[in-house]
């Protein structure tokens, strides 16, 4: 188990409330292929450790707790594991050419080469994770009610509905568009 010198009180909260929710895999998608065998990684959980292929898998922790690098991989299916006292979480995906059919392409997102985590996230003064926003600096702010029913103050919180790391569906959705609006109008 890897302890963290510089968060000891974070890392205490974080155990204190475990559960099944902690952990987190936002990046492989699950079912997802990759053309190249460099697949990058974004994970989390409290305490977290990694496999892949029933291997230890040692990455960088940017942030406390937070997991993220990229893994290299030889061509077929593969198996990557979060584990953390609360959880289990795995997802399964393909790397190379002529992906089986359960598998489909992921698209990365923000499909732009080398966008720093902080664009979108940062520490809070308790050292905490989070997200602060940073959309609108490549989407537009103009066009956002046209699509989205509400601006974007009543809807800032755009993980509630999209995966910003990257997906295997349109509009990078994590809910279809029915049931997003039953998150707040049940
Ligand atoms: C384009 C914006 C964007 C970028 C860039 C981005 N993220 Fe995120 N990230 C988000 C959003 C949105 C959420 C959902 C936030 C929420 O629901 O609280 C999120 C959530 C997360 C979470 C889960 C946090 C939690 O506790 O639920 C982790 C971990 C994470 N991001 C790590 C990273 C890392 C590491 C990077 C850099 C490789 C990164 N993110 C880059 C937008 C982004
Ligand atoms: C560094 C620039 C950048 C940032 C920051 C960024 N995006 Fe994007 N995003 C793009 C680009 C480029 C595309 C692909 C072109 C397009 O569809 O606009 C894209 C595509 C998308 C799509 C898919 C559009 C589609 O039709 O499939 C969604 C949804 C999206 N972004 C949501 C977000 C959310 C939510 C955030 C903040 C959490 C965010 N973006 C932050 C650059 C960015
Ligand atoms: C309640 C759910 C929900 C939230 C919250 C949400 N979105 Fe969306 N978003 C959607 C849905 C649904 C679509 C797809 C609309 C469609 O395809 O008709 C979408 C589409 C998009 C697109 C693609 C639009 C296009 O022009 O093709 C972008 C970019 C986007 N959202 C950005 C954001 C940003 C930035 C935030 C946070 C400020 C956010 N969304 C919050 C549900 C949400
Ligand atoms: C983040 C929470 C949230 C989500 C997600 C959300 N809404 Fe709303 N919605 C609200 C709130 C809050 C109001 C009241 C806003 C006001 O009075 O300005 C509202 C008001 C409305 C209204 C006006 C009628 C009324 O009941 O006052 C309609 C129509 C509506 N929403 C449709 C939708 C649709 C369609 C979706 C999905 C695409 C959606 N909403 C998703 C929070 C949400």
């Amino acid at each position: 188990m890897r302890i963290h010198r510089t968060f000891p009180l974070l890392a205490f909260a974080a155990l204190l409330s475990a559960d099944d929710e902690a952990g987190k895999i936002m990046r492989p998608a699950d079912k997802s292929s990759h053309k190249s065998g460099t697949v990058s990684l974004v994970a989390t959980a409290p305490f977290g450790r990694l496999e892949l292929d029933g291997e230890p898998l040692e990455l960088a922790q940017p942030f406390p707790n937070v997991f993220h690098g990229e893994m290299k991989v030889s061509p077929g299916t593969h198996s990557l594991v979060l584990k953390w006292a609360g959880g289990r979480k795995e997802v399964r995906f393909f790397s190379g050419p002529n992906a089986p059919a359960e598998f489909t392409s992921f698209q990365q997102h923000p499909p732009i080469a080398d966008v720093a985590c902080t664009q979108c996230h940062e520490l809070t003064a308790r050292g905490r994770f989070r997200f602060k926003g940073g959309c609108f600096d490549c989407h537009k702010a103009e066009s956002f009610q046209k699509v989205h029913t509400h601006p974007s103050s009543l809807l800032e919180e755009c993980g509630m509905c999209h995966n910003a790391h990257g997906s295997t569906v349109k509009a990078h959705l994590i809910h279809p568009k029915e049931i997003a609006c039953k998150l707040c109008h049940p």
